[in-house]
């Protein structure tokens, strides 16, 4: 049973108003001393989307992330989410409205064990602090016990449950950047970022991983923006795609409009670090469909 079912204890997304997006990225620019990281950023997210963005190292992917979670405030543009204007609220308040996150490099507390992990990521939801446990025992222990229920429907659902009372620090690396996926799903969230979730993995783990990210968005309806450097993978996966160079967004749209956009093609051609170019090498120069407006919301 899946965490999405009807006897489970997992929360049920609501979807918003229709037509109204549910993350909006108006004309984002943000500088570090002498960088501009992002360079106009702009773009939507659908209810139960799965949009993707790609781009070069150093192309201002990450911190697109750290932009919207509340990390960097940028010197431009307006961030809404839920219809909601976000910027300037703290990182804890933007994950309390419903906003995840895993990051590039495995943030977990290695000497926890799997369920303890997931149980960090129920904080958000957690009602009495320690000292009204004291005066609430009975209400406490109840919510606690709900919160394991859904601890451990995550876990069953990405398939974790032999190493549940494992330190996440002995796990391999698929399974670690897997409980950290469960960690960021325990919020609950409405919308949740993966920051490059299959770096390092080999091609087992990386299947796996996107068969997860697939039924996150199918079974759990929740939206996500995954940010990858691997063209490859998002092309089977991504319901739109966002391509930036340099900061600035090159091409907007359906992953096969985007990957054969000339923009997006002299990106990776010209960048001899990019892993994956393969697809766009095959494409030929007389291909020119790309809209950069955005399309609506996925079939
Ligand atoms: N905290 C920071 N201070 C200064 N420069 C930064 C900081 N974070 C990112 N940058 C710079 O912004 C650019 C984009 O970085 P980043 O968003 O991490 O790229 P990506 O995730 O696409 O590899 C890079 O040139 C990077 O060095
Ligand atoms: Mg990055």
């Amino acid at each position: 049973m899946s965490p999405a079912g009807q006897d489970s204890t997992m929360t049920q997304t609501t979807p918003s108003a229709p037509g109204t997006p549910l993350l909006e990225f108006r004309d984002i620019t943000l500088r570090f001393s002498g960088i501009t990281a992002i360079d106009g950023g702009d773009f939507i997210v659908n209810q139960d989307e799965l949009f993707a963005i790609i781009g070069p190292n150093g192309a201002g992917k990450t911190s697109i992330f750290n932009v919207l979670s509340g990390v960097y405030p940028p010197q431009e543009g307006e961030v809404r989410f839920l219809g909601e204007d976000i910027l300037g609220k703290r990182p804890n308040d933007i994950a309390k409205l419903g906003m995840a996150r895993t990051f590039q490099n495995i943030e977990l507390f290695e000497n926890l064990n799997v369920i303890d992990n997931l149980m960090l990521g129920r904080h958000t939801h957690t009602t009495y602090g320690a000292i009204a446990s004291l005066f609430y025992k009975g209400k406490a222990a109840k919510e606690e016990m709900e919160h394991r229920a859904v601890v451990e429907d995550l876990i069953d659902f990405l398939e974790i449950q032999q190493y549940r009372k494992f330190p996440v620090g002995l796990l391999p690396y698929g399974i670690q950047k897997r409980v950290e996926l469960g960690r960021a799903l325990a919020m609950e969230p409405r919308l949740l970022l993966l920051d490059e979730p299959v770096a390092g993995m080999n091609a087992e783990e990386t299947e796996d991983m996107a068969r997860f990210i697939l039924d996150i968005r199918d079974e759990l309806h929740i939206s996500m923006i995954l940010i990858e450097h691997d063209m490859g993978l998002v092309m089977d996966i991504a319901d739109r795609v966002m391509a930036v160079n340099f900061g600035v967004p090159l091409a907007t749209g359906l992953p096969a409009e985007v990957q054969q956009h000339p923009d997006v093609i002299r990106a990776y051609l010209g960048d001899g670090g990019v892993g994956s170019s393969r697809r766009a090498q095959k494409v030929d120069d007389s291909t020119d469909t790309l809209t950069m407006d955005e399309p609506g919301a996925p079939a």
